[in-house]
């Protein structure tokens, strides 16, 4: 691997994400740190995209391959260590892409929720990457890294400082920031390609694992907003708790493979927070419109409108929304006899881009860049999360990057801070 010519390539590089992706990495990483190259379907924009990167990106190659090309495509995945793919929707450009990596032994990151297609790749793909030793990490973005990561970082501080299992772990999350075409055009294309219904199971990425009847109508993704008595607040479901949970679900499978386990019966769940003033109001109201969109998303002639309303692939939000959007996630993780250990991870950026960015370029770094220090050693590969695949290397590199991420007594003490105090 190391003979390979780059570290990173950085794959679908011309779109909305990956440009701010390619911008991160240069402005990130010291001149002549990493190897790394830019690649597309289009010549003329990753031109485009090398020009606005100016001086700081002089060495980068630039290397075209349409994902429908497949000889391309494996000569790209067999010239890096590390392949980021910010080309979506996944399931429609993706699976020559994770197929190339997996055959070439090239390790993978992405910020795909498509939850139906990362399915499908642990069950064509799973076996053959963990046997090798290789990592294929989607959901690094936004989702899914603050509630995986979170998830692990309050279960293994509970686990030390309490010396007991985790019985559950709950996160609540606020945010301000706006939706990409690419995003909305991965949703839409989930229900145009019939995969929508497999949204609905809980333990989607859990193959082979057969939930208890209690463990499968606990874990159902909440539909009504309600006061939880817990945090002394009302809450709502969270139009990303159905990718979120799903990917921490995982996380405890895999975990538990390995022979180092959450707890027994462990669960977790995760919502949309409302502070004060109509803090009720606001959770019915949002929780009516989410599901309002997700009852017209089936349907083929209103989908067609919001499809017309929504901005087109390529698009997002305007630069003001992406500085000024923000988010902030608090966790409580609970023993079976009710002990408690807070978890709080934020930042300020759009969620989508800002946060999804950074989440997904210190992915690939961690790989590139830490390789021996990964949990598991070298040899542990597979279909994984972020948690599972990157673990502690990633919440350090996030916290360099400013990402404030506290377990323990310093989130307790946080857990009453304001919007003010959220950057990092
Ligand atoms: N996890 C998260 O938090 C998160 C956040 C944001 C976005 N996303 C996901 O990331 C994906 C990208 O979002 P975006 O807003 O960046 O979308 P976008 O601007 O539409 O970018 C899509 C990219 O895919 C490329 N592409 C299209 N067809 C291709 C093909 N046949 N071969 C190779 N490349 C092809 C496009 O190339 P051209 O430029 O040549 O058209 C472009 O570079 C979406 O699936 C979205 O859901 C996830």
């Amino acid at each position: 691997m190391r003979d390979r010519p780059y570290d990173v390539v950085l794959y679908g590089a011309t779109g909305f994400t990956g440009k701010q992706a390619a911008q991160y990495i240069a402005r990130r990483v010291p001149p002549g740190a990493l190897r790394w190259a830019i690649a597309g379907r289009d010549r003329a924009k990753l031109k485009a995209v090398k020009t606005a990167l100016g001086a700081a990106a002089e060495n980068v190659e630039a290397h075209v391959a349409d994902s429908r090309d497949h000889a391309a495509v494996a000569t790209l995945a067999a010239q890096t260590r590390v392949l980021l793919n910010t080309a979506g929707p996944f399931a429609r450009y993706g699976d020559p892409i994770v197929a190339a990596c997996v055959h070439a032994r090239t390790h993978y990151v992405d910020i795909s929720g498509e939850t139906p297609w990362i399915r499908s790749l642990i069950d064509r793909y799973h076996a053959q990457a963990a046997a090798a030793g290789t990592r294929i990490i989607p959901g690094c973005g936004f989702d899914s890294v603050p509630s995986d990561l979170g998830a692990l970082l309050v279960v293994r501080h509970l686990q030390a400082t309490l010396g007991a299992p985790c019985r559950q772990v709950t996160a609540y999350f606020q945010l301000a920031g706006g939706f990409n075409g690419g995003t909305l055009a991965s949703v839409f294309n989930l229900y145009e390609s019939g995969q929508a219904a497999q949204l609905q199971d809980p333990f989607l990425l859990t193959p082979g694992i057969a939930p208890s009847r209690e463990d499968n109508e606990r874990q159902q993704d909440p539909v009504l907003p309600f006061y939880d008595a817990g945090i002394g607040g009302w809450v709502g479901p969270f139009f990303m708790g159905p990718v979120n949970t799903r990917v921490v679900r995982r996380s405890r499978a895999l975990f538990e493979q390995w022979g180092e386990s959450y707890g027994p019966e462990f669960r977790y769940q995760e919502y949309l927070k409302y502070d004060p003033p109509l803090a009720a109001v606001k959770a019915g109201a949002v929780s009516a419109c989410l599901a309002l969109f997700q009852g017209l998303l089936p349907l083929a002639p209103t989908r067609r409108l919001l499809q017309a309303l929504a901005p087109p692939p390529g698009s997002g939000p305007a630069e003001a929304t992406l500085d000024s959007g923000w988010f902030r996630c608090e966790l409580i993780g609970q023993t079976h006899d009710g002990r408690r250990v807070h978890g709080l991870i934020a930042d300020q950026g759009d969620p989508g881009n800002r946060v999804t960015v950074k989440c997904l370029c210190e992915s690939a770094l961690s790989l590139a860049l830490q390789a021996d220090e990964l949990p598991g050693g070298p040899t542990r590969g597979g279909l994984l999360t972020p948690a599972a695949g990157l673990g502690e290397v990633l919440a350090a590199r996030l916290r360099a990057a400013g990402m404030r991420i506290e377990i323990g007594d310093a989130a307790l003490r946080s857990a009453s801070g304001k919007r003010a105090e959220i950057g990092g």
